[in-house]
């Protein structure tokens, strides 16, 4: 696990948008896998920079994102869907039929959750990953005590993530309750992962995840059995390693 502490929000943010935009220059037909959350704002706003600067194109990439909550359609302003069209999809080259997200409005979720991991695997697997971590631990919505060898399915939300979540919405009620997500044995299939993490609100679980022992009470943990991982953080979200 490769760990890179930056001073600022601004640089670790830069330095993923580089990772990115590197890893689709060597391979402008990357899988890659995409995270929704605040912390990626800061990303998606540098891939747009990079794209209109004519630095970086997506045009031959795919994309699944990690997950989608359980009964938003994807016109629904809440939707992972409309946070991925208004956040990065609507302002760069990316193929709309290329890139994918878990139906949440789908019939029957449980077998659009296997379709989705079908999909992946049909796809050839991740090549770039990237993720956000939960406050609790989590990587996707895969919560904890979730299995680590899980593929995508169902989950769950804990009552910390949609009160976390719940800025997006409305009302608490509002948050869904439940979640397709992919499964951490999915991601862990990835060619290469990179995590993001700023502010010290995430400094304790940070440091259970490089630190503590791998256990599913922190998914996040399972990162360490990576064989290529890079973390990015700020100082702020370092302050509790040792
Ligand atoms: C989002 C996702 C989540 C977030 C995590 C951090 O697609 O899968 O794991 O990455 O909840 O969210 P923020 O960045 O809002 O703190």
């Amino acid at each position: 696990m490769k760990v890179l502490i930056h001073q600022t929000q601004a640089t670790a943010a830069d330095c993923v948008a580089g990772l990115f935009a590197d890893r689709l220059a060597r391979q402008p037909e990357t899988v890659l896998g995409l995270a929704t959350g605040g912390t990626m704002e800061a990303v998606y706003d540098r891939l747009i920079a990079r794209f209109e600067a004519g630095e970086m194109s997506m045009a031959q990439a795919q994309s699944f994102n990690l997950d989608e909550y359980v009964g938003l359609s994807p016109d629904h302003p809440c939707s992972y869907w409309h946070y991925m069209r208004e956040k990065l999809f609507n302002h760069v080259d990316m193929r709309p039929e290329f890139s994918f997200l878990p139906k949440g409005d789908a019939q029957d979720a449980e077998v659009e959750a296997t379709r989705y991991e079908a999909a992946i695997l049909k796809a050839g697997d991740i090549d770039l990953q990237l993720l956000g971590l939960g406050a609790n631990g989590h990587i996707g919505f895969n919560e904890p005590t979730s299995s680590l060898s899980s593929q995508t399915r169902i989950k769950t939300l804990t009552r910390s993530t949609r009160e976390a979540n719940m800025r997006y919405f409305d009302t608490f009620e509002d948050v869904p309750r439940l979640a397709i997500t992919m499964g951490i044995g999915t991601i862990m299939r990835s060619d290469e992962i990179v995590l993001l993490a700023f502010g010290a609100g995430k400094a304790n679980v940070v440091a259970k995840m490089i630190e503590g022992p791998i256990s599913a009470a922190c998914p996040a943990s399972i990162l360490q059995m990576h064989r290529k991982v890079t973390v990015v953080l700020d100082e702020a979200a370092a302050s509790a390693l040792a």
